[in-house]
């Protein structure tokens, strides 16, 4: 299967890093393929930026079967451009389409897609430390129809947004208010799956807490809402007397790509790792005996971010960082590998080869129509 390319005849120019915040800009291309169960996966192509149109019927709009991921590209010092765990984010997508009901792509067409995609918007990949080029490749239903049903017809699209920090506030610790009254994912759920529904359940209990002046919520599980499991969008991990605790997935947990890469660089580093259930029994009791030693949260967006503060039971549980922390060696370590300070010995790096120029002019004649092509 062969990518074609149109280039956009405009190029936007990329906003000043301080300003970039989070998926608020979006680069000059975006790649698209469609499904449909006579012709499967066709049609992949780098066509310029542009909304779709829709019909008020299409099913995703109805009934949520769509999913998404989120990596990113970055830019090291030297000016190449490198994915992060382009393969494991793949490998993900593919995981959450099985669920959804939707048609699995194929890896190897992802992989290109996001090689291709990026040397094209090359431009809008920040140089500054702490940017990135966001890629959220995407899958919709594209049937019309009001049935409860999967649809017949996808279509597979990733978009590219120069960013900067998640959260307005950066690494600053945050304040969260432990849910017991809402929850996200149950046993036998979605919450596994990164797909709209589960972010769409979040979204109550994270305005209420915004309200009361938090910045998330700790999700606890929703059969006896007593074990910890997520953190507002990202995994979370507590240091507990010098072992590094996470909860195990289990359907309910996003199987994040940065928790598997905090994982990894713990094992290596010999520190003691658990993935355990962990009761808010227990943390208060760690907490009251002072062996609450750190919480932060994982997730690709925000990368690593620290929390001050859980708020349980009418009672602020405050955590004071300490010096070289596990959560900063964490994030520098992570950080070094991604913008290329340090070797990659891991095979988490892809490089963005200088490919798509030949391949524009070899192509543009393949494609079908004039590139805004319909949802
Ligand atoms: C991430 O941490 O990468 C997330 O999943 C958050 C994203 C939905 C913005």
């Amino acid at each position: 299967m062969t990518i074609s390319v149109v280039r956009s005849p405009q190029t936007k120019p990329l906003p000043d890093s301080k300003d970039l915040g989070f998926g608020r800009y979006f680069a000059d291309h975006m790649f698209l393929m469609n499904y449909d169960e006579q012709n499967g996966w066709h049609d992949p192509r780098v066509v310029p930026y542009h909304s779709f149109n829709m019909d008020p019927a299409n099913l995703t709009l109805h009934y949520g079967q769509t999913i998404f991921e989120g990596l990113k590209a970055f830019r090291w010092q030297d000016g190449s451009v490198n994915i992060f765990r382009a393969k494991d984010h793949i490998e993900r997508f593919r995981r959450s389409a099985e669920r959804l009901c939707m048609p699995l792509p194929d890896a190897d067409v992802l992989f290109e897609a996001f090689k291709l995609l990026v040397d094209v918007d090359r431009n809008s990949v920040p140089a500054q430390r702490g940017t990135a080029l966001y890629l959220r490749p995407t899958m919709i239903a594209t049937d019309d129809a009001l049935g409860v049903r999967p649809s017949g017809s996808y279509l597979l699209y990733i978009i590219a947004s120069p960013v900067g920090s998640y959260y307005t506030k950066g690494l600053a610790p945050t304040r969260i208010l432990v849910e017991e009254r809402f929850s996200r994912a149950t046993i036998g759920g979605l919450g596994e799956a990164k797909t709209g529904a589960n972010y769409a359940a979040s979204l109550l209990a994270a305005k209420e807490a915004k309200s009361r002046g938090f910045d998330q919520v700790l999700w606890l599980d929703a059969k006896t809402h007593s074990l910890a499991e997520e953190v507002g969008t990202m995994n979370i991990f507590f240091v507990l007397n010098n072992v590094l605790v996470t909860p195990p997935l289990g359907g309910t947990i996003l199987d994040g790509i940065t928790r598997r890469s905090v994982i990894a660089l713990a094992e290596e580093w010999g520190i003691p790792v658990e993935e355990r259930p962990v009761a808010m029994s227990e943390l208060v009791t760690a907490y009251d005996n002072g062996t609450l030693q750190e919480v932060f949260g994982s997730g690709t967006a925000a990368v690593i971010s620290p929390v001050g503060e859980l708020f349980y039971h009418d009672r602020a549980l405050t955590i004071e960082e300490p010096a070289n922390s596990l959560r900063e060696r964490f994030y520098n370590a992570i950080s070094a590998i991604q913008y290329g300070e340090i070797p990659d010995y891991h095979g988490w790096i892809t490089p963005v080869p200088a490919i798509a120029n030949g391949h524009a002019k070899e192509l543009e004649t393949a494609l079908p129509d004039d590139g805004t092509a319909q949802a």
